[in-house]
């Protein structure tokens, strides 16, 4: 077998910076042990997320040129509508400025105080909003059963909730893939059953689809029927199922900016439209300009194609591996990420001390990596008596942008990581100085122990 490859060459390129350990160290310490606060140039290889940090192509570049800047009913906007109605199914289309846009919308149209939501995986965004409706946001435990998909919902439970009293059940959200869990994948039997499940007790099911073609590629590889469907009919497929869904074009709409609402319901459409003119701007741009519309329309078809999926998906679980060899012990691999277990990483750091946060920091010091905390600064909150309740998890997520990093960027990253390890008694602690209200990953500030 000859070695894989990216399944692009390179035609622009942008520098990546360099820097000294002793000016890490010092850049870390301007902004209080805060790698979220780091200036995006003092970061050699910036990992801190899949969003919006993608990598356009050429054809997105081309098209972005021919946009039509019109203030209403561009021509962009019907090449946008056009190729997601393709992608997805669904009649009723409007683009928002990002992901978490369409959520404050859909939730404010489709939930009424009182009401509880049910989820495989809220994303934080999407918990906030739907809480913002005084609706309780309540995950429902993954099928722990199958390894292929473990982003899966548990279907007893979930007819287990929705028997239980359906008229209070505003709407179930499926996550694909299940970020929040891992970047797991959901399988299209497991969406099924929900819909079928939803469908009995007249609830409303929508797609949370950031990462929906991450998710067709694991369907074609690791689901029995798919092997000879493309991603694009295992997609239409997938949406099928769902009243509607919401899609962050920052992820697999391969773009710097933008997001989709999407639908079967004409009522939540109109309703949405109201409301998207108030707060996004006319329905034909939803506060993007022509040629981010183009931009994506391009993106989700060229995040359906073969070639970049299978690249994708084996580059991020070869990194695991190479992570793993390292010695990091990590979750199961998903579609976008990995996710680095701190406290197996550090076992000398209690949990108050916060081994994540201390394990991105030593990655930023060590080799100028930047990662994301998924541990206790993240979960973590205090209960009605002031006691800390800790996250049930205590990880470090490493988030591939897409087409921006090779392989040998990945294999340094891995070279550090496993540096920190052979150090890893020299990682010291971190306590909090300030935690602000809002804001908090973004703006806490700590020190070391
Ligand atoms: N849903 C999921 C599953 C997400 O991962 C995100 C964003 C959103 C919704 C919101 O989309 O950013 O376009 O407003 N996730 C990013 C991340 C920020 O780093 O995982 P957005």
């Amino acid at each position: 077998m000859f070695s894989k490859f990216e399944p692009y060459r390179i035609k622009t390129v942008e520098p990546i910076p360099l820097t000294t350990r002793e000016n890490r160290q010092k850049y870390l310490e301007e902004v209080a042990f805060n790698p979220n606060c780091l200036k995006a140039n003092q970061v050699t290889i910036d990992l801190m997320s899949d969003s919006g940090a993608n990598a356009l192509s050429c054809k997105q570049w081309s098209a972005m040129m021919q946009a039509d800047e019109s203030y209403a009913g561009a021509d962009s906007f019907y090449t946008f509508e056009t190729t997601v109605k393709k992608i997805t199914g669904f009649p009723f289309i409007v683009p928002v400025h990002q992901g978490r846009a369409a959520e404050k919308i859909l939730f404010k149209v489709i939930l009424s105080e009182t009401q509880v939501a049910y989820s495989n995986g809220f994303f934080d965004t999407t918990r906030d909003h739907i809480l913002q409706n005084k609706v309780k946001a309540i995950n429902i435990d993954t099928e722990a059963e199958s390894r292929d998909f473990m982003g899966n919902i548990d279907c007893r439970k979930l007819e287990e909730m929705l028997s239980k009293d359906d008229q209070k059940v505003g709407v179930v959200v499926m996550t694909i893939t299940n970020g929040e869990k891992g970047g797991w994948p959901v399988s299209i039997a497991n969406i099924k059953e929900a819909a079928a499940i939803c469908r009995k007790h007249n609830v409303l099911f929508y797609a949370d689809a950031c990462r929906f073609a991450e998710n067709t590629w694991f369907i074609k590889t690791r689901e029995n029927g798919f092997k000879d469907k493309t991603p694009s009919q295992i997609a239409l497929e997938m949406f099928n199922e769902f009243d509607g869904c919401i899609i962050s074009a920052k992820k697999d709409g391969i773009c710097n900016i933008g997001g989709v609402f999407a639908t079967r319901q004409r009522e939540v459409f109109e309703n949405f439209s109201q409301e998207c003119i108030l707060a996004e701007g006319h329905i034909t741009y939803g506060g993007l300009a022509g040629r981010d519309l183009e931009a994506i329309a391009v993106g989700l078809t060229e995040a359906l194609d073969e070639h970049y999926l299978q690249h994708r998906i084996e580059m991020v679980q070869e990194f695991g591996r190479m992570l793993e060899l390292n010695g990091a012990t990590i979750l199961e691999p998903g579609g976008h990420a990995i996710f680095v277990d701190a406290n197996k990483a550090l076992p000398h750091i209690p949990r108050n001390q916060h081994p994540a946060w201390a394990l991105t920091c030593a990655l930023y010091v060590e080799g100028g990596i930047r990662a994301y905390e998924y541990g206790n600064i993240k979960f973590g909150y205090k209960d009605e008596n002031g006691k800390d309740v800790y996250s049930y998890r205590e990880f470090v997520r490493l988030a591939i942008p897409r087409r921006v990093y090779t392989m040998s960027h990945l294999k340094y990253v891995a070279e550090v990581f496993g540096k920190v390890i052979q150090n890893a008694s020299k990682v010291r602690g971190l306590t909090i100085v300030r935690s602000p209200p809002f804001l908090g990953l973004f703006a806490i500030e700590m020190k070391e122990v």
